[in-house]
């Protein structure tokens, strides 16, 4: 196929192959269902730096639209929830761990979008997480809302988190938060993005070389007493560093993507908090932390994200990895 350019080429070189595996009789409905999510996608500038397409650039094309509409969607479903968030009935999950009807519905709802668009996938989110088997070769990973304690309490940072991974490598990542309507996204290899009110633009982790000048976010449940939170932080205010916990890993992560924090840590995290965000802050030009693939996705892992200038003093601190 021929090379993809700016604005409405994309879309007709989406009809054209749509109409070629039509012709050719081989149009699966992951061919054919995605070019409506491509219409109506807000889409990110592609320039000649992205290069030539690769040889499935179709379907993950079709999951990059797809994530970020169904993450709109998702989002807008939250902020009315939010908005009558005080007739949800709560439920404890256990100590200081809280879900509601809203988490439940919105998952509900991404997951029979995605089913409907990408009828072979897997998804693993964290409303539904207990029936989840294998390490299938396509999977969407996500956290329906992000910071769930926050949204019960009124507070307006939470998030839609949506990645989806392929052979075990997180390919795209989405970050909603539908309270200041700011989407975050990012595919591999093609930079990370931020989109409010028609303007997008490309974003970037900060500059900070030092944890003298940084603000780094640590995260942390409040599920248990975990005492290396408190050296951590201990070990961050003797560097002369400002901390934060904003309570929605997801979020925090993007915004070190756009260099509004300098770095987030959190020591124990699932795969459905974490993935969409690590893309964002690799993409923005951070450095990321390894985190494990599918096989070990049952268990929460350590989390870093950071400016590449504070990556060596962050992570000798957590002594994670
Ligand atoms: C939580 C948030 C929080 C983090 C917790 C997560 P939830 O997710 O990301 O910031 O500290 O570890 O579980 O429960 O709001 O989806
Ligand atoms: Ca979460
Ligand atoms: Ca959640």
């Amino acid at each position: 196929m021929s090379r993809i350019r700016v604005g409405n080429s994309s879309f007709a070189a989406t009809r054209f192959w749509n109409i070629v595996c039509l012709a050719r009789g081989r149009c699966e409905r992951n061919d054919a269902v995605p070019v409506e999510w491509m219409k109506r996608a807000p889409f990110r500038p592609m320039t000649a730096q992205h290069g030539a397409p690769r040889k499935d650039f179709m379907p993950l094309t079709a999951r990059y639209a797809a994530a970020q509409q169904v993450a709109l969607k998702a989002g807008e479903l939250a902020r009315d929830l939010f908005a009558k968030r005080d007739s949800l009935i709560v439920e404890h999950k256990g100590a200081q761990n809280f879900v509601s009807r809203a988490d439940r519905a919105i998952e509900d709802f991404i997951a029979s979008k995605l089913a409907a668009a990408f009828p072979g996938d897997a998804f693993l989110g964290e409303e539904s997480a207990a029936s989840f088997a294998g390490v299938p070769e396509h999977v969407w990973v996500v956290d329906p809302i992000d910071g769930t304690h926050n949204f019960l309490r009124g507070l307006r940072y939470y998030c839609v988190s949506i990645a989806y991974v392929e052979l075990g490598r997180t390919e795209v990542g989405v970050v909603y938060d539908p309270e200041h309507h700011e989407m975050f996204h990012a595919r591999r290899g093609e930079g990370a993005w931020r989109r409010h009110a028609g303007d997008q633009r490309r974003i970037a982790v900060s500059d900070c070389k030092a944890l003298k000048d940084a603000l780094v976010a640590i995260g942390h449940h409040d599920r248990f007493v975990e005492p290396r939170y408190l050296a951590l932080r201990h070990a961050l205010m003797d560097a002369g560093a400002a901390t934060r916990n904003l309570g929605a890993g997801a979020l925090q992560l993007a915004h070190v993507a756009a260099g509004r924090l300098d770095g987030f840590v959190e020591l124990s995290l699932n795969a459905w908090d974490a993935l969409a965000g690590l893309l964002l802050v690799e993409e923005a030009g951070g450095h990321v932390a390894p985190f494990p693939g599918p096989e070990r996705w049952r268990d929460p892992a350590p989390v870093l994200g950071c400016t590449r200038g504070i990556a060596g003093a962050l992570e000798s601190m957590v002594g994670a990895w």
